[in-house]
């Protein structure tokens, strides 16, 4: 594939994933254009962000559809009508099915808060100091169905301190992910070129 990938990220949040791979996709020396951006909730924090930076962004709400497959059949026809040939998840709290990630199976990636595959699922940081652990992170990796599975490209760990909350961890953890997130597109990008 010589052209640049088109990516499509996936955001339900304050976006501050979704934005830091806009910021390093758009290095010319980044073989993808970002040319969508999707968000489920209306109000996410990261529909101002892509209205401050120009970034293209579309509100498709889970709430507006009956089911699951009717929601990821809208997202699908989205992605698909916009070109999109690599999806990153940034952020993204809706589970997606086997069915839509099946579809997408090689070209969808996703960060999550912990060091998997330990802690898989929400909450990750009052369970990481709720186990005693030691060490913490994040983890970017291949989607694939069963939720939080899927082969590791970029793992950063951190030190649990003794006087951390879930929020001084969250925060460390997300500058981690800025970091881990850049770095594991990259790997997905040179990894599509193998194709
Ligand atoms: C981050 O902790 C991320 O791991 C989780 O959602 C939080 C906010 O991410 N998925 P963002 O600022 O919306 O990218």
């Amino acid at each position: 594939m010589s052209h640049p990938t088109k990516i499509g990220i996936l955001f339900s949040g304050s976006g501050s994933n979704m934005q830091t791979l806009a910021g390093h996709i758009a290095h010319p020396d980044v073989p993808a254009d970002l040319v969508l951006t999707i968000s489920n909730r209306p109000n996410a924090g990261g529909i101002g962000v892509c209205q401050e930076n120009n970034i293209p962004c579309t509100i498709i709400d889970h709430k507006d559809y009956e089911t699951r497959a009717a929601f990821e059949a809208q997202l699908d026809k989205t992605l698909r009508q916009a070109g999109i040939e690599f999806i990153c998840a940034a952020g993204f709290m809706r589970l997606l099915t086997s069915e839509f990630v099946g579809a997408w199976q090689g070209r969808i990636i996703n960060i999550h808060p912990a060091l998997l595959p330990k802690f898989k699922g929400l909450n990750t940081h009052q369970r990481v100091i709720d186990a005693a652990e030691s060490d913490h992170g994040c983890t970017v990796h291949y989607m694939q169905a069963e939720m939080d599975e899927g082969a590791v490209l970029v793992q950063r760990r951190i030190a649990v301190l003794a006087d951390d909350t879930a929020d001084t961890l969250a925060a460390r953890v997300l500058v981690e992910e800025h970091q881990a997130f850049p770095e594991a597109l990259d790997l997905a990008l040179e990894n599509l070129r193998k194709i």
